[in-house]
């Protein structure tokens, strides 16, 4: 057996793997550490090996009893080598191991808490990878002469031709020619899930980064939202799952999300009380979590993610179906625990998002959001020129934002005059203000500047202090009902020697309100969100650029964040 490890990007560990003769090796694992407990090192790298050397883990998740394990473990005797929870179940595994594998891993899970993917292997048998899974996700994936298991199916695209989904408590046994998986101490069967033809690896292209193609492809993937569900020339929507929630006469709507699927809920939440009416509140799912909750029949629960993976909005999902709620799922990933355990929602079909910012994600569930606000205001006490008006104004969005695209060498001299700043605000009212925190969210996790997004109108109570000639604002101000009283903000800001970035509509008419502006083609206030956003993720891409950063893979961020 021999263990490779290395901190910083795939690649480094690739330089050491080459260097080695694998010919004669049959089974392997390996992992990326997102450090949870212990130092970014090696020592803290998987795998962990537990203390003869003959176990050895690669671990996704949290174990949330380690130290108690760990304390009695060196009580017994044993040394550990990290600082990491994931050690303790490998040392555990030894320490109880009886002579069988899979009575042994019952064994362990049994006084582990918390949430794992599991994968072990033993050296005297060093053809079978064995484990099990409790709140991460795992697949076991079938190649032409190999096997594979993996926290994500779509890690191994081009490689398989089916897999299948583990579930919280399955215990895995493997080898090249055959696999075992045991639920509650009976063997099972999961179903296979073949890949999709549109679903072979992704390729960059001609782009410099996965994120400026995502941003290019919304125009494409909002055209592939509309798909089945809304004809433009007669105005209809269709949708079965949405027929069948309309019977449901809901009266109430809150929404679950983390991070930029938290802020599109917050457009969601806009587009479900002005056009089908119904009272929503929006709330961060790690919050959501812990908080008393009200179900009730008339109340629905929508649980938003793109990967469809989130731990926090998994749990509280759980959380719901558990006490009888209704529940919802707006998910871009087919088949993923969200979307499985909700039962019924609406797919984004937003594609695969590689880049680790996500942008064409956020632009769908915005599109999705409005398409069910349609759809339920349709049948409740929307006006019919109204429900007119938005259709032929979204149908004009993909359009829309590629000419947005085109602008990008503008935008990218906005954004190089401001990559110098350390800090920067985002400041937005109604609708807007969805957008700014989307914004700041953006600059900060690819670019690391220290950006702030505020409601435009609580500058006053407050942050206002910060403003200065090193702190510029960027102002989203499109032709709402609010635009006069953000003229005024930029003013305040400007009197105090900020400068103001504004984002406006190319037909704006008081331009020389701000000392630059990003402009875009205006369908429709209600709309024009979508291009704002696609400005703003071009700034920070541009900005992020500038700074040389890690566009793809920003500093301590992953893609899909199934711990808590
Ligand atoms: C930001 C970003 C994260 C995710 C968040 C939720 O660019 O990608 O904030 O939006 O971690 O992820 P999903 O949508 O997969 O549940």
């Amino acid at each position: 057996m021999q263990t490779i490890k290395s901190v910083g990007k795939v690649g480094n560990l690739k330089v050491k793997v080459d260097s080695i003769e694998t010919a004669s090796y049959h089974a392997g694992i390996g992992h990326t550490r997102w450090a949870t407990h212990g130092s970014v090192n090696e020592t803290n790298c998987h795998p962990h090996i537990s203390e003869s050397g003959r176990f050895v883990v690669i671990h996704n998740g949290i174990i949330e009893n380690f130290a108690e394990i760990k304390k009695s473990l060196i009580e017994k005797g044993k040394t550990f080598q990290s600082e990491t929870d994931t050690e303790v179940t490998v040392q555990l595994f030894e320490d109880i191991f009886d002579g069988d594998h899979i009575s042994t891993l019952k064994k362990i899970t049994k006084k582990m808490h918390g949430a794992y993917g599991l994968v072990f292997i033993d050296k005297e048998h060093p053809d079978r990878l064995f484990g099990t899974k409790k709140g991460s996700p795992m697949v076991i994936g079938f190649g032409k002469d190999e096997k594979y298991i993996s926290s994500d199916y779509r890690a191994l695209i081009g490689l398989i031709d089916d897999y299948i989904i583990l579930e919280d408590g399955d215990i895995f046994m493997m080898t090249p020619e055959e696999y075992t998986i045991l639920s509650e101490d009976k063997e099972v069967q999961r179903d296979h899930h073949g890949i999709d033809e549109d679903e072979l690896p992704v390729e960059l292209g001609d782009f410099p980064h996965f994120m400026l193609k995502e941003i290019y492809e919304q125009k494409d993937v909002i055209r592939e939202m509309f798909r089945g569900r809304i004809d433009f020339e007669k105005n209809t929507l269709h949708s079965d799952t949405l027929e069948a929630l309309v019977q449901e006469n809901i009266e109430k709507i809150t929404i679950v999300a983390s991070g930029t699927s938290y802020h599109s809920g917050l457009v969601g939440k806009y587009y479900l009380e002005e056009f089908a009416d119904i009272p929503t509140d929006v709330i961060v799912s790690a919050e959501f979590k812990y908080k008393k909750k009200f179900i009730d029949s008339k109340t629905l629960f929508i649980f938003v993610s793109q990967s469809g993976e989130t731990a926090d909005v998994l749990d509280s999902l759980k959380i719901v179906k558990e006490q009888g709620g209704k529940v919802f799922g707006i998910v871009n990933v087919p088949g993923s625990a969200i979307a499985r355990t909700t039962g019924r929602g609406l797919y984004t079909r937003a594609g695969i998002e590689i880049g680790v910012a996500s942008t064409k994600a956020f632009t769908t569930q915005v599109a999705t959001f409005l398409f069910m606000a349609l759809y339920l205001g349709k049948h409740r006490n929307l006006d019919y020129r109204k429900y007119r008006e938005i259709l032929e104004n979204f149908r004009k969005i993909p359009e829309v934002l590629e000419k947005v695209c085109e602008q990008k060498d503008t935008i990218q001299g906005i954004a190089k005059k401001y990559s110098h700043f350390e800090d920067i605000f985002y400041l937005g009212r109604g609708l807007e203000l969805p957008i700014a925190l989307e914004g700041s969210l953006k600059l900060k996790e690819i670019s690391y500047i220290h950006s702030e997004a505020y409601a435009s109108g609580e500058l006053k109570h407050g942050p206002i202090a910060l403003i200065d000639e090193k702190f510029p604002t960027i102002l989203i101000n499109g032709d709402t009902s609010l635009y006069e009283k953000n003229i005024s903000t930029a003013e305040e800001i400007k009197a105090r020697k900020g400068t103001v970035l504004g984002i406006v509509s190319e037909n704006d008419t008081k331009k020389s309100s701000y000392d630059d502006v990003l402009t875009y083609p205006s369908v429709h206030s209600d709309l024009d969100v979508f291009t704002q956003t696609v400005i703003l993720q071009l700034f920070s891409y541009f900005v992020a650029l500038e700074l040389d950063r890690d566009i793809d893979k920003p500093r301590n961020l992953a893609k899909s964040v199934t711990v808590e």
